[in-house]
């Protein structure tokens, strides 16, 4: 496979600024200098600096959960691109399920967000996945297919190469129940080819689609071993160092 494994940690709405920054510190000891695996941590905006901070010296790259569409003004409670990059972000989380469903983010949201990221230097973990009724309902090549097409409009081949991937099915975020192998490597496969159709065959071929929903310990290693999966998104189980650490090397 042509692709390094991408391993990233999306910490949502958890921690404090002292457990945060205990658990940056703690992987940048026990996994901060692998180079097979790239690796990064998504804490919540506010303690973004701490937990650079924390990283510091390690390979473990900084990711922010979100990001908005414009560059200032009166958006109270938004945070900007050049912001997310002043405080030493390389990686933005967007349309993650919990943004789409919970807060009632749109495909063309997403959009502008992406648009916006890749304008700026950013790189991006662009979540896409179905509902259970949609699996349910035979729809997830569909709803898939749309989150991807409506997400990267707009965005040139030349910045492909800025994006992540990332396929999770909400039924398996948070749930315990993750997404079969199988299941995994059909959704990925077909993401793939949409995006060799959308670009090109080498973009498709080097951009790394990570999955996400319930990735642990004891699933990972079947999950990467599936050719079109890259990586993992993990998010409960990236809030233990130890666990965290056995994700990341079962990518090696
Ligand atoms: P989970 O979350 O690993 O807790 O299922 C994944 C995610 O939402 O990114």
């Amino acid at each position: 496979m042509p692709r390094k494994p991408f391993i990233a940690g999306n910490w949502k709405m958890n921690t404090t600024g002292r457990s945060a920054v205990e658990l940056a510190a703690t992987l940048a000891r026990s996994i901060g200098s692998l180079d097979a695996v790239d690796l990064a941590v998504c804490p919540p905006f506010v303690y973004l600096p701490a937990v650079k901070a924390a990283l510091a010296g390690s390979r473990i790259a900084l990711g922010a959960q979100d990001v908005f569409h414009e560059d200032d003004g009166a958006f109270t409670g938004e945070v900007s691109t050049e912001m997310l990059k002043d405080v030493g972000c390389r990686y933005v989380i967007i349309g993650h399920s919990e943004r789409r469903h919970v807060l009632g983010e749109t495909d063309e949201m997403i959009n502008r967000k992406i648009i916006k990221a890749m304008a700026a230097g950013l790189d991006m973990i662009f979540c896409v996945g179905e509902l259970l009724e949609e699996r349910k309902s035979g729809l997830t090549m569909d709803v898939v297919s749309r989150q991807v097409k409506i997400g990267l409009e707009g965005v040139a081949a030349s910045d492909a190469g800025r994006l992540t991937i990332a396929y999770e099915p909400v039924w398996a975020i948070g749930t315990g129940v993750n997404a079969t192998p199988e299941q995994a490597q059909e959704v990925h496969a077909m993401i793939r080819q949409l995006l060799a159709g959308r670009f090109t065959a080498t973009v498709a071929d080097r951009t790394r689609i990570q999955y996400g929903g319930s990735v642990k310990p004891s699933n990972a290693a079947e999950l990467l071993r599936q050719e079109d999966v890259d990586g993992a998104l993990v998010g409960g189980a990236s809030l233990k160092a130890a666990d965290f650490e056995a994700i990341a090397r079962a990518a090696l």
